[in-house]
């Protein structure tokens, strides 16, 4: 066989839009599913495109071309010339007829079959990606970080690149991942923010796509220890034009995922309509707001609670729209927040929790530009002023009010996708039990 990569270039859902009807077809792919019913074999081909039936006959394909799709199993590589066929018993409506049939990678019995235990599938993390929903979900994400990216590129914001290896702590210390570096103590990142911050005073806005790694000693279907962080930072903008950047690019994002995946939302049962109606602006409540709803609902909550998965689900299970919740009491937020002139028992800031109960998907912030409240704050909480000196002098050089947030994208894909566990909206999840694959 000749391997020239144009002609092999026909996908699945190429072949499956009908245009080639009775004309020679090429398909590569995996066999998804093959039964043998004597002289005729039914091999079902998967590529990340869709499914097609493949019809193997004897006597029409060479007879080593059937012997190999007789003795081939489930997730064996193949590759398949054949003429293009309607057949309505077919998915997708049709079926290319053999005329040639190779097998390029065998496959051992593959270990997973239906109705597995949710610890085997991730073990087999690996080959359990191969699998329609994982691939549907890899797909939305995919349209939802190019629709991000190309907002902030119409938007004039600069991508930029922070390191990931850093000496001060952005968000809760306690979940640091320390590392060795060399004769010293370093950690992972939790938020690119204090780098981002230094970066507006030569770009303006900056936006960058990023590991965050959190130390999350809870096992909860929110929480990874490594998530891919969205986060933005602008200057010249308060706590209200953040959340305008945060629902024009939400609804950028979500208007991406409904052009380019709606097949792939609906495969995962989830109806584009739903999300396509989702638009700027967003309704906001204060912290305090939602304090007395839960109260009333019965929460045992008092001013002053965290706001956790119960409560967030409480506030949204009944929303079809995302809702900022502003003006958190500061004891729950870090030190960076600028203050509420209005009230200074609360911060300048939001979360934005997505609706059905699907909670927290960004965090964000108008940042304090006060030294003196940044270093009083530093000191309550017991950190080291040498290590933040750098972001401290930030403030005496110029200092403008800005803002910014991070966003999780596993968070925001386990809500657009529909799914129990935030580990099904990242291929390799990393959790407290998990390195393994
Ligand atoms: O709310 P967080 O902690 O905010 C920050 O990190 C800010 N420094 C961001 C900024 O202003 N630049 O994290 C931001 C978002 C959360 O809203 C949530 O969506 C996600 O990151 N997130 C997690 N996702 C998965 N697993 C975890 N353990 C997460 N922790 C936060
Ligand atoms: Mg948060």
């Amino acid at each position: 066989m000749v391997w020239v990569f144009s002609i092999w270039m026909q996908s699945v859902k190429q072949v499956l839009s009908g245009e080639m009807l009775g004309k020679p077809v090429n398909v590569r792919g995996w066999v998804y599913r093959i039964r043998s019913s004597g002289s005729i074999i039914f091999a079902v081909v998967r590529d990340s495109s869709g499914i097609i039936q493949v019809t193997i006959k004897k006597g029409v394909v060479p007879e080593p071309d059937f012997e190999a799709a007789a003795s081939t199993g489930i997730e064996s590589s193949v590759t398949v010339e054949g003429t293009l066929a309607e057949d309505e018993r077919a998915p997708g409506g049709y079926e290319v007829r053999a005329i040639s049939f190779a097998v390029v990678g065998p496959s051992e019995p593959f270990p997973i079959t239906e109705y597995q235990s949710t610890e085997l599938l991730l073990d087999q993390r690996h080959l359990w990606i191969r699998s329609r929903e994982q691939t549907a979900v890899m797909k939305v994400k995919d349209s939802m970080l190019r629709g991000a990216r190309n907002w902030f590129h119409e938007n004039d914001y600069v991508e930029v690149t922070p390191p990931i290896i850093t000496g001060v702590s952005a968000e809760d210390s306690t979940t640091l991942f320390q590392l060795k570096y060399f004769d010293r103590f370093a950690y992972l990142s939790q938020s690119a923010q204090f780098y981002l911050e230094s970066l507006i005073y030569s770009c303006d806005r900056v936006w960058s796509l990023t590991p965050s790694f959190r130390a999350e000693k809870s096992k909860t279907p929110r929480h990874l220890t490594e998530f891919w962080n969205l986060e933005m930072e602008a200057a010249w903008v308060d706590n209200e034009g953040n959340m305008k950047v945060q629902e024009e690019l939400v609804s950028a994002m979500l208007r991406s995922v409904v052009e380019e995946r709606s097949p792939e939302l609906r495969l995962l049962g989830r109806d584009p309509a739903a999300l396509e109606k989702i638009a700027p602006p967003f309704e906001r409540m204060s912290y305090s707001e939602a304090m007395d709803e839960l109260q009333e609902k019965g929460c045992d909550v008092l001013w002053g609670s965290d706001l956790g998965a119960v409560e967030e689900r409480e506030l949204t299970m009944d929303k079809e729209h995302p809702v900022f919740i502003v003006n958190y009491p500061k004891e729950l937020k870090p030190f960076y927040m600028k203050e509420n002139p209005e009230d200074a028992r609360t911060y300048k800031n939001s979360d934005l929790l997505a609706p059905e109960g699907y909670g927290e998907i960004i965090g964000g912030s108008e940042r304090e530009t006060d030294n003196a409240l940044i270093i009083e704050r530093l000191k309550d909480v017991g950190e080291s002023l040498d290590k933040y000196q750098w972001y401290i002098d930030l403030r005496k050089y110029g200092s403008v009010p800005h803002s910014g947030f991070g966003l999780g994208m596993e968070r925001v894909v386990k809500w657009v996708c529909g799914l129990e566990h935030i580990r099904d909206a990242i291929p390799f999840p990393r959790t407290i039990a998990r390195v393994y694959p």
